[in-house]
C-alpha cells in the first residue's frame, strides 16, 4: 500500500468533497449522514485556506495512490483561556479499515499537539458505542472524562456519547 500521510493542501479541495460524501454513507459514527456534507467547491477551497497559517487549527490526510482516504482534524481553542486546548474528528474510508491508518492519523496529531505552542491537550467525543474508535483511542493513551448523554440523535434515536482526553507531554 503506497500510503501518504501529509498536510491538506488547497489543491485537495474536491477530492475532499468527493471524500467526505462518501464516508457520510459508510457508518453511523460521524456527525453528519449521507447527503448532509452540503458544502460548494469555492467554499471548501475558502475553508482550506483558512487553515493555512493558522497555528492552532491542523488537518492531515491519508493517501493512497493520490487517493484520499483517511482524514483528521483538530480545532484549538482561540481565546488565552482555551487556546490550550482542543477538540479533533477522525474517518477511515471502510475499505482501508483495520489497516492501521486510523492510528497513524492519530499519532500524527499528537506529535504535532507536542511541537504545537500552544496545545496542552487534546479532547473528543465519541458514540459510546463506537468499540473501534474508542479501542484506537485508549491505545494512544486517551482516557474517559465523562459520559454526555444524549449527544447526538441519529435516525430519531438518542446516542450517548463518551468525552475522553489525552494531556500532551512536553
Ligand atoms: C475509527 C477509525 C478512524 C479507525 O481507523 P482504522 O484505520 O480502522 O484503525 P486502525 O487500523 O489504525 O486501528 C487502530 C487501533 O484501533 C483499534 N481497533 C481497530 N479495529 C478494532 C475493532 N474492530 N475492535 C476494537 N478495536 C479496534 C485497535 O486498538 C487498533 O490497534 P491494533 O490494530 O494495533 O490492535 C475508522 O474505523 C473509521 O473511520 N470509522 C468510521 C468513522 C468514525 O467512527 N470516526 C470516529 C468518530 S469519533
Amino acid at each position: 500500500m503506497n500510503l501518504t500521510i501529509r498536510p491538506i493542501e488547497v489543491s485537495d479541495a474536491e477530492n475532499m468533497i468527493t471524500y467526505l460524501n462518501q464516508i457520510a454513507g459508510e457508518s453511523e459514527n460521524l456527525t453528519f449522514g449521507l447527503g448532509e456534507f452540503a458544502i460548494t467547491l469555492e467554499k471548501e477551497i475558502s475553508y482550506l485556506e483558512s487553515l493555512q497559517g493558522n497555528g492552532n487549527q491542523m488537518m492531515v490526510v491519508a493517501t493512497v495512490d493520490d487517493e484520499i482516504v483517511g482524514n483528521i482534524s483538530y480545532n484549538g481553542g482561540h481565546r488565552l483561556r482555551t487556546r490550550h486546548v482542543g477538540e479533533f474528528g477522525i474517518s477511515v474510508r471502510k475499505d482501508y479499515w483495520g489497516k492501521g491508518i486510523g492510528k497513524a492519523l492519530l499519532q500524527n496529531l499528537i506529535d504535532w499537539a507536542k511541537a504545537s505552542p500552544y496545545c496542552e491537550k487534546i479532547n473528543l467525543r465519541v458514540r459510546d458505542d463506537n468499540i473501534r474508535a474508542i479501542g484506537l483511542y485508549r491505545k494512544l493513551g486517551f482516557q474517559v472524562e465523562g459520559l454526555i448523554k444524549r449527544d447526538m440523535k441519529i435516525n430519531g434515536e438518542f446516542v450517548d456519547c463518551l468525552f475522553m482526553g489525552l494531556k500532551i507531554e512536553k
